[in-house]
């Protein structure tokens, strides 16, 4: 049987969002509620809480019909199946997966099974029930080191340093196989470069277990007090000030990236300057209007930072010094990493809006009304 159109109003689409009570996957499900889509997550909140659907839900104001929230892995077919069976699910949009580099790298097992055989068993499902739309969660760290920056989707997938990476990576192989398996499949592979912010409500934002390995969280529980001072991981590289430099991009703006995609999928052209064939670029539109074959797109804003030039804006944000020390360079970083955003902005109609501060002031906004992330309530 076809696969399910795309090509219809949003309020008539329904997307199972994987891990849509994580930091992304909760704000993906604010944007998609916005622009009309039904809303089914499932989700182990293994490491996220069913307080951020609540959130998402004062939010848009949407109710539970709209929003179903399903707990579970994507490990257990069975409950898959149920989860197609119950609803009419038109696409995935797949976030669920461990994402802890360090974490990865001393328990590779669990990282393979739960994101790359979870992935499989969710394609599965998704197949039996005749769902071949999938946009997928992917990272700028498939380029492994670059030859030169800004990257482009264009450049060679290179080597990721560590297991989480890897899975990134295999699974985009795998959706690129569906593709060439069955010209039914559409798909979209995002690869997010520096997700950071909040959304500007205060209510969902990022909630790590732990210490965090990210730099903005840990910049932020030292604005709020709970830790002393940011360890800079090397100043030596060869950047402006010496540290890394990253393309860090506002969660909402990722997350309005995603419905773009959907937007896209279903045969719609970006606005944003796009020439009137720009849609014809990746992707062959089917009869029903719904596009076919694998689209990769970088989100990110084009625009590199330092993590002084971060560790600045976020005092900006809070009004206060932010105490650092510089320490040795982490193993596996890279000096430079930023993106080339024209694909995005071409074929999607999608582009960042906020700048680096607003995404300090969102995340300062959360961090200081939730010090202790979705545990404070
Ligand atoms: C940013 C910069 C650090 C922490 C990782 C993953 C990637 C993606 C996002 C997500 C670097 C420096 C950091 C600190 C620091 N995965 N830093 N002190 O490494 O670019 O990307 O997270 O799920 O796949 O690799 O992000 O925020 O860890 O680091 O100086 O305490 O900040 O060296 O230059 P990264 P990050």
């Amino acid at each position: 049987m076809a696969n399910k159109s795309l090509a219809k109003p949003a309020c008539e689409t329904c997307v199972l969002v994987t891990g849509g009570a994580g930091y992304i996957g909760s704000h993906a499900c604010v944007e998609l509620l916005l622009a009309g889509y039904q809303v089914v997550v499932i989700d182990d909140l293994s490491n996220s809480s069913s307080v951020a659907l609540d959130r998402v839900r004062e939010i848009t104001g949407c109710d539970g019909g709209q929003l179903i929230f399903v707990e579970g892995s994507i490990l257990d077919r069975a409950l898959l199946d149920r989860v197609f069976a119950e609803s009419p699910i038109d696409a995935v949009m797949h976030f669920a997966g461990f994402k802890a580099v360090e974490e990865s790298t001393r328990k590779p097992l669990e990282y393979y099974r739960n994101n790359v055989a979870g992935t499989v068993a969710l394609c599965e499902a998704a197949r039996e029930f005749n769902v071949k739309n999938i946009v997928f969660s992917s990272s700028a760290t498939v380029y492994g080191t670059p030859e030169s920056v800004p990257m482009s989707e264009a450049f060679p997938k290179g080597i990721p340093t560590n297991p989480y990476g890897q899975t990134k990576s295999m699974i985009e192989q795998i959706l690129f196989d569906l593709c060439a398996s069955d010209p039914e499949y559409n798909i979209v592979v995002l690869r997010y470069f520096n997700p950071i912010g909040a959304h500007a409500s205060g209510l969902i934002g990022e909630d790590p277990k732990g210490i965090p390995n990210n730099l903005v969280p840990f910049v932020a529980q030292v604005a709020v007090g709970k830790r002393e001072r940011v360890g800079v991981f090397g100043d030596s590289y060869p950047t402006p000030d010496g540290t890394g430099v990253r393309d860090y991009i506002h969660v909402v703006d990722l997350a309005r990236g995603h419905v773009k995609a959907l937007d896209w999928m279903g045969g719609k052209c970006g606005t944003n300057d796009a020439p009137a064939d720009a849609c014809s670029v990746a992707g062959a539109p089917s009869p029903d209007g719904s596009r076919r074959g694998v689209g990769v797109f970088n989100l990110g804003t084009g625009k590199g930072s330092s993590v002084l030039e971060v560790i600045h804006a976020y005092e900006q944000a809070c009004g206060k010094a932010i105490p650092y020390e510089v320490l040795p360079m982490r193993a596996g970083d890279i000096a430079v990493s930023f993106a080339s955003c024209e694909k995005a902005r071409k074929e999607l109609g999608w582009s960042a809006e906020y700048d680096l501060l607003r995404m300090c002031q969102d995340s300062w906004r959360w961090q200081s009304h939730n010090p202790d992330g979705y545990a404070s309530w």
